[in-house]
């Protein structure tokens, strides 16, 4: 497990050397980012010793230019992607305000924007500050965005006034960074069928019929699921993403491929969530040579592929089938017809053509529409955010679906 300790500029920055042994000895491996506010009152030197890796803490690296320099230009999307959890102690009053705002001017903000991993704080402030109604507007916006916050200790602060404001004990600390990756490793003994992306029927060997889809969904939603502790196999078409860590990819590129893989990979999964956008139909005669341009119609024949959601559906058993609804119109009529239909558990529709939704898009716009009756309607989000949602989705029907008394005892 890798934690980013991001150490910013208050005295009780010299306690997270401490606090990076701590996180070592439970296992984990600690990546140290520092604030130009922290580097005034511990050196990134102690912390590169400390936790053995080279302390972060500048965006843009050196101002001597060159390649090194375009590297850490981009080192906070790299960084973001090995954080299994970010912790930030002592956090100041300056850090949870551009946090809470969005703010990103120094790699540790940047960072926050662009990781999706937890995020737990640590303040640490003069009591004033602390409570002071701006701070606690800001903490407010955090936690209700899922950060965890550690509130602070009372007693006597470095400015020698009285009350919360110290940093929160190694052991409270220690404790919530276990308890947030216990509650985020709710997948933990799954194994996630996902596939992703579109698919290319050949028509000879330069054309193809495709469709938009770029991978941006069922990779969410296969990062995501690995992050909450699942074996995940990702099936995927054609696309130029990068596989997310701990994922088994596999990729394929017609229907017939797509279809011959989740058949395989199936049996083994307790869950599968397809995403991906598979071509309808496929040309009935590929051919071996180039089509030649003529002065004429050209008429090709299509016949349909199988519907892969469909088929392994039908013998599902326990498992939860989890299938897309790529809509332009009558979204809600359409999806509930392919939740029957299909035989699918959960159908995840998006109206392709509503703006920040559907194809190639960083969000999406969803309604997850369940066999027990239940329609929920997401506001606009990142994806990755979607995916984390259908996820919570699909644990919660299983519950009610196949432990009911469990879920009626978890209703009281
Ligand atoms: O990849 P992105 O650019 O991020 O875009 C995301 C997305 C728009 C592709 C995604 O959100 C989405 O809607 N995926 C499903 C696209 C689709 O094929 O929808 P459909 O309504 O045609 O199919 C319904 C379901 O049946 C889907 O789960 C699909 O995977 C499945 N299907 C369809 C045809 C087929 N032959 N076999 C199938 O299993």
């Amino acid at each position: 497990m890798r934690i980013t300790l991001g150490v910013t500029g208050g005295v009780a920055a010299y306690k997270a050397a401490e606090l990076v042994r701590r996180l070592q000895q439970e296992g984990f491996s600690v990546q140290v980012v520092m604030t130009r506010g922290a580097c005034e009152f511990v050196t990134p030197l102690t912390f590169a010793a400390l936790s053995g890796q080279k302390v972060i803490t500048e965006l843009f690296g050196d101002s001597s230019g060159g390649e090194a320099n375009l590297e850490s230009a981009i080192e906070h999307i790299a960084v973001a992607q090995r954080t299994d959890l970010l912790l930030i102690a002592p956090a100041t009053a300056d850090i949870i305000a551009k946090f809470a705002r969005g703010i990103a001017d120094d790699f540790l903000t940047t960072l926050y924007l662009a990781s999706t991993a937890p995020v737990v704080v640590a303040p640490a402030m003069n009591v004033n500050m602390w409570n002071h109604a701006a701070t606690q507007e800001n903490v407010e916006m955090l936690r209700a965005r899922g950060v965890k916050i550690i509130e602070p200790a009372e007693g006597y602060l470095a400015c020698g006034m009285t009350g919360p404001g110290r940093l929160a004990g190694q052991e409270d600390i220690l404790a919530a960074v276990h308890e947030v990756f216990k509650a985020q490793r709710d997948l933990e003994g799954e194994t996630i069928l996902v596939s992703a992306g579109p698919t290319c029927e050949d028509l000879d060997p330069v054309r193809y019929i495709s469709n938009r889809s770029s991978g941006k969904m069922g990779y969410a939603v296969a990062e995501a699921a690995a992050r909450r502790g699942a074996k995940v196999v990702l099936i995927s078409g054609p696309v130029n993403m990068e596989t997310p860590a701990g994922v088994e990819r596999i990729d394929v590129r017609s229907a017939e491929e797509m279809h011959r893989a989740v058949a395989e990979r199936f049996p083994a999964a307790s869950i599968a969530i397809l995403a991906a956008a598979v071509a309808d139909y496929r040309p009935v005669e590929r051919r071996g040579e180039k089509i030649r341009k003529a002065n004429a119609p050209l008429t090709i024949s299509l016949e349909p592929t199988t519907d892969i959601l469909a088929e392994v559906a039908k013998n599902k058993g326990r498992k939860i089938v989890v299938g897309f609804a790529a809509e332009t119109d009558h979204v809600a009529e359409n999806a509930r017809k392919k939740l029957s239909s299909k035989n699918a558990d959960l159908i995840v529709a998006n109206d392709v053509t509503a703006e920040g939704a559907g194809f190639d898009q960083y969000t999406n716009v969803v309604t997850l529409f369940s066999r027990d009756g239940r329609d929920l309607a997401l506001p606009k989000l990142p994806k990755s955010e979607v995916a984390q949602r259908i996820l919570d989705e699909i644990l919660r029907l299983r519950t009610l679906l196949y432990a009911p008394a469990a879920a009626r005892h978890s209703n009281v």
